[in-house]
């Protein structure tokens, strides 16, 4: 993402790890996420969860998007940075509790995702307008704990009780205007195809619906065996079947998307440095131990995520080794170089000293947002942003192990 030298200014001037984010490619990808192609309206929600930092959502509104949130916290974050509340959508696993104001008061929208939530929904804002989440019956993921769709999800009202939403939805007058998918489908424009039309053969059950959201999935190459979704071949299949159900039934279907790791997964990395090098001698591995971990970079601990990582030696070399890369946590799967099945992956890179900087790309998405932070009293980190000049900016400090015992209570009990 950023140059070889971009990366080492930054470290002279911040301890190492810090995640730094280039503003030039999150306005890059919010420009492409606004040019999907669609026949009768869009609108794209950044799904914050990716990463919620301020000026990821500043940058975002900037660029014309509005947002999804997955937790009333994350909605009620966007309000207090400003967003105004019609702009953000709720799509939660959990009903929302302490920020009950944030629909009547701030007009957010609601997404419900359960019959349950429906029901809730319905008995405090009889009346109301709402969308539902749709599980359609089918997913697409690399594993379990990617997958958002099929049977073995729990996102979504599943796809046989659409009766029993409209029994709810009549019961409090709920008006359901908007009808949401989201089974993470890929860079395949035949299967975006088929997802946008049995997205579409379920949303024309409901007279009142007007959008119709296709959720996220748009998947960006990290590593070069992977591929980045083409938005416009992808765009332009959806459109069809949109054009397709207008000539069917005369309903001229708005779209939404909702793109996270689109909008900010190329955009950051994490740079650390080499704390240690170790074997288990000829038949074991190379360890190359870094000074950060599954506390800063969970996926790769969690689902296996990869990610592309370069040594960048004080000392130039063309020698190589391939390492398994690990972090400092105290746990033997705190480790970065995973093959997708969990099986130790050694990775060829630069011979790396103690103290050369080791820069891990393609960390602007779920690392930051959904990191371990505090595990084994590690400090959250430091982050920043870099623009268009290159000038860096602190968008939020490291914390310090003061920061970590602050909401504790003093122990005088004892
Ligand atoms: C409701 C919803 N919207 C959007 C997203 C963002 O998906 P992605 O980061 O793959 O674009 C997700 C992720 O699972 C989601 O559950």
């Amino acid at each position: 993402m950023l140059s070889a030298d971009a990366y080492k200014a930054a470290a002279n001037e911040f301890e190492t790890p810090f995640y730094i984010y280039s503003k030039e490619t999150i306005e890059k990808a919010c420009q492409d996420v606004m040019a999907f192609p669609n026949e009768y309206g869009l609108t794209v929600r950044y799904a914050l969860k990716s990463n919620p930092l301020t000026a990821f959502l500043k940058i975002a509104e900037m660029n014309g998007l509005h947002f999804d949130a997955s937790s009333e916290y994350e909605a009620y974050r966007c309000l207090k940075v400003g967003i105004p509340g019609d702009k953000i959508q709720l799509t939660a696993q959990q009903f929302p509790k302490a920020h009950l104001d944030i629909f009547k008061t701030h007009g957010v929208r609601f997404n419900a995702c359960s019959l349950r939530q429906l029901e809730s929904f319905g008995q405090l804002y009889p009346g109301y307008e709402v969308s539902i989440r749709v599980n359609p019956g089918v997913g697409s993921g690399s594993n379990r704990k990617t997958n958002v769709g099929g049977p073995s999800s729990s996102f979504g009202i599943w796809h046989e009780q659409l009766d029993q939403v409209k029994e709810i939805a009549s019961k409090y007058n709920l008006k359901i205007s908007r009808f949401h998918t989201h089974i993470g489908s890929g860079t395949d424009p035949e299967v975006w195809k088929q997802v946008a039309g049995m997205s579409l053969g379920f949303a024309i059950q409901f007279d009142d619906v007007k959008t119709v959201n296709l959720g996220g999935g748009f998947k960006v190459a990290r590593m070069s065996d992977e591929k980045t979704t083409d938005l416009q071949e992808i765009g332009e299949v959806v459109k069809g079947e949109f054009l397709r159900v207008f000539k069917e039934t005369g309903r001229k279907l708005e779209l939404e998307i909702e793109p996270g790791t689109y909008i900010s997964a190329a955009s950051g990395a994490l740079v650390c440095e080499v704390d240690d090098v170790t074997d288990t001698g000829e038949s074991g591995y190379n360890f190359l131990k870094l000074n950060t971990g599954m506390d800063a970079i969970t996926r790769s601990a969690l689902y296996a995520s990869r990610h592309p990582m370069e040594v960048l030696p004080k000392i130039a070399t063309t020698e190589t080794v391939d390492y398994v890369v690990t972090g400092h946590c105290c746990e033997s799967g705190d480790v970065f170089t995973l093959t997708e099945d969990d099986t130790l992956q050694p990775r060829t890179l630069l011979k790396a000293q103690l103290g050369d900087l080791v820069v891990i790309e393609g960390a602007g998405a779920y690392c930051s947002s959904m990191n371990l932070a505090n595990y084994n009293s590690f400090p959250a980190l430091t982050e920043l942003l870099t623009d268009r000049n290159g000038e860096l900016h602190l968008l939020k400090k490291s914390e310090k192990v003061e920061d970590l015992l602050a909401r504790e209570e003093e122990v005088n009990f004892l």
